[in-house]
């Protein structure tokens, strides 16, 4: 059975706020400088939506946001977020199964991969590669391991918990970084949080 962070909704916030504090919101607030005016984004698994404000923050207006969520009670949340003047195209399907021939100028995944194993990582990653339009740029956030104990401590209870409640697939992290060297992205930002924990990346797809 596919994950499905339904159950989580409710609490996902204010739980992930106690462990993290403010950085899962800044690794992902630090990446909006990239984003354009007037420039359409695809956002996949974007939770409870706060993005959503963060992103009308910096863009009162003029984007157009393809918003994919898998979870129907995320979407609910989602949809009452305070938008701006941008348009906001909601999809509540996994974003792999979205048909469209739209190209973006940019995808974000915040906190999508991490979900995964390597073979859908695999699978997600190329139906977004060929979404996003040569030169466009792939914010992409998520948590990776430097080699400290308390990092995998942390991982292993998330993945324990998310496995139990939302029934996620992943039970270690998929190298997400190798997806990004295989199909030609340069890094053009990075920066990590909370002790390295966490990595937000700005790339730009230099290939087709
Ligand atoms: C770990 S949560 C992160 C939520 C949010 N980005 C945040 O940082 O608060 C992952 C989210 O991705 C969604 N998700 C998982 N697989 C998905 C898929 N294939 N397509 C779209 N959304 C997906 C889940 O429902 C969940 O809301």
């Amino acid at each position: 059975m596919a994950a499905n962070y339904d159950n989580s909704a409710w609490f996902y916030d204010r739980l992930s706020r106690l462990v993290y504090g403010k950085a899962l919101v800044k690794s992902q607030v630090y990446l909006l400088k990239h984003i354009p005016e007037n420039s359409g984004i695809l956002i996949a698994g974007g939770g409870t939506g706060w993005i959503l404000e963060e992103i009308a923050k910096v863009h009162p207006s003029g984007l157009t946001i393809t918003y994919a969520e898998i979870s129907s009670n995320m979407m609910a949340l989602s949809k009452k977020r305070k938008i701006g003047d941008n348009k906001v195209i909601f999809i509540n399907e996994p974003v792999e199964n979205i048909e469209e021939n739209r190209l973006y100028d940019i995808v974000f995944t915040p906190f999508l991969f991490d979900n995964f194993t390597e073979k859908t990582l695999l699978n997600v990653f190329s139906h977004l590669h060929k979404r996003l339009k040569p030169g466009g740029m792939w914010l992409n956030t998520d948590f990776r391991l430097t080699g400290k104990w308390w990092q995998s401590f942390l991982l292993k209870s998330m993945i324990v918990f998310f496995r139990l409640i939302c029934r996620i697939e992943a039970k270690k992290l998929p190298d997400i970084e190798r997806q990004f060297e295989q199909h030609q992205y340069e890094v053009i930002d990075q920066k990590s949080f909370f002790g390295e924990f966490i990595l937000s990346t700005a790339y730009q797809k230099t290939g087709l």
